[in-house]
């Protein structure tokens, strides 16, 4: 099995003026290609923290990240952005599209991102499209969408570049019943249909069943041993 994220030991603390806000207190984590892991817990325990630490957005005060074979802590700034670029996907409870783009336009942009030589996949783009149920809205910009046909947007970004690891931070927050559900399926078909690794933030149990493993947190600490619920 291909481990595609070690998280070891991290540690984070805030400095807010002249305090500080101790975020997490040693956390590990490892996650095999293939899994959907969900990570649960209190509002305010750590989880946003973790995630953007495992997706170089921000740098731990002590610990180690490695993704995909690569160390993201001992890497520079630069070095950092390109392992983000080429490995991680990210999805936002926002959904943080380009507004004057189309929905293909928001896509071709990741690409671009992603590709640094300008090479588009529009085949990979239309298989992306066409599991999201996006085809006909491909020409929409975001303000002409639902806010569940903008969240599988953003998660049609996400997905569109390959990335060895998903990382989801609420997504389904902004969402009703029905559209979380929509998009929910759609995160476990990319599982499923694909193989993607993906680690999401969940506040919902509905949605937390679905992934094959959870990792609750409280006060910056993962409470309970990785546990499988489903493989
Ligand atoms: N940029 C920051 N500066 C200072 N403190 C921060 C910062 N971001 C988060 N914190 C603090 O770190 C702790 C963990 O925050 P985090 O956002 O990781 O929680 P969370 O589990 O994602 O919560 P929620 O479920 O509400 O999104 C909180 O006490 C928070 O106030
Ligand atoms: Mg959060």
């Amino acid at each position: 099995m291909r481990t595609i994220l070690q998280a070891e030991n991290l540690e984070k603390v805030y400095r807010v003026g002249r305090v500080d806000v101790p975020a997490l207190r040693g956390v590990s984590l490892e996650v095999q290609e293939g899994e959907f892991v969900a990570i649960m817990g209190p509002s305010g325990c750590g989880k946003s923290t973790l995630l953007h630490l495992m997706g170089g957005l921000l740098t731990p005060t002590s610990g180690r990240i490695i993704i995909d074979g690569e160390d993201l802590t001992a890497a520079s700034d630069a070095k950092r952005t390109d392992i983000r670029r080429r490995k991680i996907g990210f999805v936002f409870q926002r959904f943080n599209l380009f507004p004057t783009l189309t929905a293909e336009g928001n896509l071709r942009l990741a690409e671009s991102i992603h590709n640094r030589n300008g090479k588009d996949d529009p085949e990979r783009r239309r298989e992306v499209l066409r599991l999201l149920r996006l085809e006909d809205k491909m020409h929409h910009k975001p303000l002409e969408l639902s806010g569940g046909e903008q969240q599988r947007v953003a998660l049609a970004r996400a997905v569109v570049t390959r990335p060895a690891i998903i990382l989801a931070d609420e997504p389904t927050g902004n969402l009703d019943t029905e559209n979380s559900a929509i998009v929910l399926n759609m995160f476990q078909e990319l599982n499923y249909r694909f193989n993607q690794t993906i680690v999401m933030i969940t506040h919902n149990p509905e949605a937390a069943a679905m992934c094959k493993r959870i990792v609750q947190m409280r006060d910056g600490q993962i409470v309970e041993p990785a546990q499988n619920v489903r493989m």
